[in-house]
């Protein structure tokens, strides 16, 4: 394996590891046959064919599928062309291209057509008592209105709108539309730094940014709009004029209860250029209903999400119209066994790959009931989520392991005192599953009754890669288990020879062939696309993770193998927060590693050198963690701030790493340091580590 990632691999095997020292040799685990009478997908057999005509016959397998969809044309071409070998040209992957479609037309109008008064959301905000329902009727209207509000500001096909918005309906509202006519969405999450906005904007070159003027999470109060304001003036200092700001009045709900009385003194006025902002509110009074679609060619883009690059620089995956809704519907219905009348609730938030697919176009293009959650799952206390699961009776629930780790450290009484048994799926993504936590959701969670299923993919991946059918799959806690029907997993050595047998050890996990949902491109950056993911092993998708195959066929993801740190399930690039860091005039030089943290599963250590006189002192850590909050949000924040009066590096000047994340996690056996230029600066190094 590359060295670079040796540490969170081992980790990661230490922490599968542990699993047979705590469920001994019982690792795997049936579900409560009887809840699965009904599901999709039966057996393992019934798994094993439909995958293997996935892979054998992508074209009558997914055929039948996108004939569920309506289509304005059929394609008349080929189902599925690609090259993955860079050796034979330009990377490129294309489905059922020339086929005229529109997935706002398909998870929308199709569904309102039938079911008008069918539940699309049920809003439930930060404040318990603030909460919404939203039928697919009322969907539609609000998608049309504010789609002829875009067009009516000279928007169309092809042009890119950036969204920076709180989990509020108008996103899933300006999303849609953007999908109706064609125009591209660039979501930022709206947690993100101002500098992060501007360069996502920039790079995306946006027509227009949606935002709101306020953000409310928990007791807090987020003041979006003057973010926003920053971004904008960011872009154009940097010549990127955004002529047009559209903002949601969120602070005024009617009827929210949302405000601590701290929030309601923040939210009393808000900054206003009128040359560049519009209220939604305005822009919406007296809009028709009434917007025909744009009909997409099926390798229309859809969308962009940007995602963390090992250089610091976010890479723009794109994601095309019609192979990404088969995708999207298609893993949604089977990994989560959904079935007409289920209320589904995927806690991400929108502004992430899960949010699009798996709040947004997955569970709208099966016509499903979904919860969407403005708060926080400790607001106003840690019951909250298994209070919203007993209110609207959720039957298929999604999160990801920060969370769940979060929570188990509250009173299991928390969870007991809701009622959980309308419980069937209980998902998880975004990192490998640890088995204190597996077991709690399991047990404490599911009441051992529910299937635990757990996900692996990426937003390159548009979906699930690889994933267990409830029911059917045995699971085994901390494995993913078997890929998604059109995936064709692989480990590779480090020669880029196939690992060959059933049972392999660990290698880098690749993709033989695309399956619908896979990213087409980088946004204007399709050199990069090409050399971030093809070059390394031609012929084959490289996801960046480490994996294993065991004697039985499971997939065991182990981690990321560059240098980018999954943070409560968050990828960052260790290059990202150095960048970020060594802006400060006092600091010289810095290295960013990750380390085992107990909650967000990868933690954010930072070697910093002062440049020479400066004293390392509390205000100097507390401007170098303000920096990166700055620089890229909240979420990037260090956790823990070393001072490194020499980095140890080879005789060359290369930075060790192996050595750093060593020290980061407290293991003294650091290994081999022969290759030090100064082997003395490692001493050093652990005679000063913080405390923690
Ligand atoms: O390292 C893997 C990890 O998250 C990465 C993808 O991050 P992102 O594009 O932000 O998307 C997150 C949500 C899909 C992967 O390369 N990852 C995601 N799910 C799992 C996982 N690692 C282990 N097990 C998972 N279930």
């Amino acid at each position: 394996m590359a060295s670079n990632g040796h540490t969170e691999n081992t980790a990661s095997m230490k922490r599968n590891k542990s699993f047979t020292e705590l469920l001994g040799d019982n690792l795997t685990f049936d579900v409560k046959a009887e809840v699965f009478l009904d599901g999709h997908v039966k057996s393992m057999d019934q798994y094993n064919q439909m995958h293997k005509q996935s892979v054998e016959d992508p074209e009558s397998f997914w055929t039948k599928i996108a004939n569920q969809f309506y289509w304005k044309e059929k394609w008349s071409g080929k189902f599925m062309e690609y090259n993955f070998d860079v050796r034979k040209g330009d990377i490129f992957i294309k489905f059922m291209e020339g086929g005229k479609t529109n997935i706002c037309y398909n998870v929308l109008d199709r569904v309102a057509q039938e079911t008008p008064d069918k539940i699309a959301f049920y809003w439930e905000g930060n404040d318990p008592a603030n909460c919404k329902t939203y039928t697919y009727k009322q969907l539609l209207d609000e998608v049309c209105k504010f789609s002829n509000v875009l067009k009516s500001k000279g928007l169309k096909k092809g042009d890119r709108v950036a969204l920076y918005m709180p989990m509020i309906i108008e996103l899933v509202v300006a999303m849609l539309a953007c999908a109706r006519i064609g125009i591209i969405h660039s979501i930022v999450f709206a947690g993100f730094s101002a500098d992060s906005l501007a360069e996502r904007l920039k790079d995306g070159d946006c027509s227009l940014l949606i935002t709101a003027d306020y953000s409310v999470r928990g007791d807090k109060s987020i003041d979006l709009k003057t973010v926003a304001d920053n971004a904008l003036k960011e872009c154009g200092e940097d010549g990127v004029d955004i002529k047009m700001c559209i903002v949601v009045k969120n602070s005024s709900a009617e009827g929210d209860g949302t405000h601590s009385p701290k929030q309601k003194k923040a939210k009393t006025s808000v900054s206003w250029n009128e040359d560049v902002d519009l209220w939604w509110h305005d822009l919406m009074t007296g809009a028709s209903n009434d917007c025909q679609c744009e009909w997409m060619d099926a390798e229309d883009p859809l969308f962009i999400l940007y995602t963390s690059g090992s250089t610091g620089k976010p890479k723009g995956v794109l994601h095309t119209t019609a192979g990404y809704m088969l995708y999207a519907a298609t893993t949604f219905k089977y990994s989560f066994d959904y079935h007409e009348g289920e209320v589904y609730w995927c806690t991400a938030d929108i502004g992430w790959i899960t949010g699009h697919s798996y709040i947004v176009y997955g569970p709208m293009a099966n016509a499903a009931t979904s919860v969407m959650f403005e708060g926080t799952p400790l607001y106003p206390d840690a019951g909250r989520m298994w209070a919203v699961v007993e209110k609207y009776k959720v039957s298929k629930f999604y999160t990801a392991p920060t969370a769940i780790r979060m929570l188990m450290k509250f009173s299991d009484d928390f969870v007991k005192k809701y009622d959980r048994s309308s419980l069937k799926v209980l998902g998880t993504v975004g990192e490998p599953i640890n088995p204190e936590a597996w077991l709690w959701y399991y047990k404490i969670v599911g009441e051992e009754r529910c299937s635990i299923v757990d996900t692996f993919w990426q937003t390159e991946t548009g979906g699930h890669v690889i994933g267990g059918m409830p029911g059917a799959t045995m699971m085994k806690p901390g494995s993913a288990s078997f890929p998604f029907f059109g995936a064709v997993p692989v480990i590779m050595d480090e020669d880029g020879k196939e690992k060959e047998g059933v049972e392999v050890d660990q290698g880098y996990l690749v993709f033989k062939q695309p399956w619908p949902g896979l990213m087409r491109t980088l946004y204007g950056n399709h050199s990069r696309y090409q050399a971030a993911y093809f070059e390394r092993f031609p012929g084959y998708y490289c996801a960046g993770d480490g994996a294993y195959r065991d004697k039985d066929g499971y997939y065991w993801i182990t981690g990321r193998i560059d240098d980018l740190m999954n943070v409560s399930g968050h990828l960052l690039s260790t290059a990202q927060v150095e960048s970020a860091i060594v802006e400060h005039s006092s600091i010289s030089e810095a290295a960013v590693v990750g380390y085992p943290h107990p909650v967000k599963g990868t933690g954010i250590y930072c070697f910093v050198t002062p440049k020479n006189g400066i004293r390392f002192c509390d205000a100097l850590v507390s401007e170098l963690k303000q920096k990166v909050r700055t620089r890229i949000g909240p979420i990037a924040t260090p956790d823990v701030i070393h001072e490194a009066p020499g980095l140890p590096k080879t005789r060359s000047g290369k930075i060790m790493r192996r050595i750093l994340r060593k020290i980061a996690a407290g293991q003294t056996d650091i290994g081999d340091t022969t290759t030090l230029a100064d082997s003395t600066v490692v001493d050093k190094l652990f005679t000063n580590r913080p405390q923690q």
